[in-house]
């Protein structure tokens, strides 16, 4: 795997000298990233075929909550597989660049759509975080707090398939607990929108990184940030619904292209 020390191979697409200078003169970055950015750290995205999550299983039936209270064993079970995922996975070069990058700017502003915590371990700070996040599950009834159950490492070649499990109660109102992500049909954290929505029409530069661009209000920000005014750059390796909206598109994965980025603005 790459990093941003090392020399950029060849096939790597760069921004055109204009935008380059553009980015490098930047005030205010804003990076905005959807699963693509954690996928080359082992996490699967959502709509990639047959090995997107959405792919694979039903997403009203596991992203809502009306799925939740159809059936709350295999809903959990799910979540406590998914967050197993994560805590085993590493922040990958993509992540590693957008640290590198913040440090870069008088403003830089990260807005997430993953509930993964791979931006933080990375290194990233004040992550606006728009769909929740898979450590912060509550209680569905008083919204306590309550811990996901703790990862056991997996022995070598060992799978973890993921099971139904049985929510726990919360020992203050005896109601189910839920995982702490946004739903689909639920509304997102008003504050964490309203920054990021502040943030894109305050931009001189929004990077738009791993996203389909299908899910709003997220999928919003880079029109709104483009209007305002912003270079739109998005990193993604297949063509997207924001393609149109971007004035340029580089055509690679997140953890090489981001650093060769981050390479780029300091030659
Ligand atoms: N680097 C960069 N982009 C990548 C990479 C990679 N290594 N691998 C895949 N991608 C791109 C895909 O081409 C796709 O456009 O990442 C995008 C992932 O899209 P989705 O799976 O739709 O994920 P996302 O856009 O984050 O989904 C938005 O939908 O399901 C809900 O709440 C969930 O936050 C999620 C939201």
């Amino acid at each position: 795997m790459m990093s941003h020390t090392d020399p950029t191979p060849p096939d790597v697409p760069a921004l055109p000298a204009p935008a380059l200078q553009r980015l490098r003169e930047a005030r205010h970055l804003v990076v905005l990233t959807g699963a693509g950015i954690s996928a080359e750290s082992g996490i699967p995205t959502f709509r990639a075929a047959q090995t997107g999550l959405w792919s694979r299983f039903d997403a009203e039936e596991l992203a809502s909550p009306e799925g939740f209270l159809a059936n709350p064993a295999l809903v959990w079970g799910w979540y406590v597989w998914r967050h197993a995922l994560v805590v085993r996975a590493q922040p990958n070069p993509g992540h590693q660049a957008v640290v590198a990058l913040s440090r870069r700017y008088e403003r830089c502003t990260v807005v997430t759509q993953n509930v993964d915590d791979l931006h933080e371990r990375a290194g990233s700070r004040g992550v606006l975080r728009l769909h929740g996040s898979l450590a912060a599950a509550r209680c569905m009834g008083c919204s306590r707090p309550h811990p996901m159950p703790p990862v056991q490492p997996l022995a070598p070649g060992d799978a973890d398939a993921g099971r139904r499990i049985e929510p726990p109660r919360c020992p203050a109102c005896g109601d189910r607990v839920r995982p702490g992500v946004v739903w689909f049909g639920e509304h997102l954290p008003a504050q964490a929108l309203a920054s990021a929505q502040e943030a894109a029409e305050d931009a001189d530069v929004m990077l738009v990184v791993g996203t389909s661009g299908l899910v709003h209000p997220a999928a919003g920000l880079p029109a709104r940030a483009r209007a305002a005014g912003a270079l739109v750059v998005q990193v993604n390796p297949l063509p997207t619904d924001l393609d149109p909206v971007c004035h340029h598109t580089l055509r690679g994965t997140a953890a090489l292209v981001l650093p060769a980025l981050v390479r780029a603005l300091d030659p």
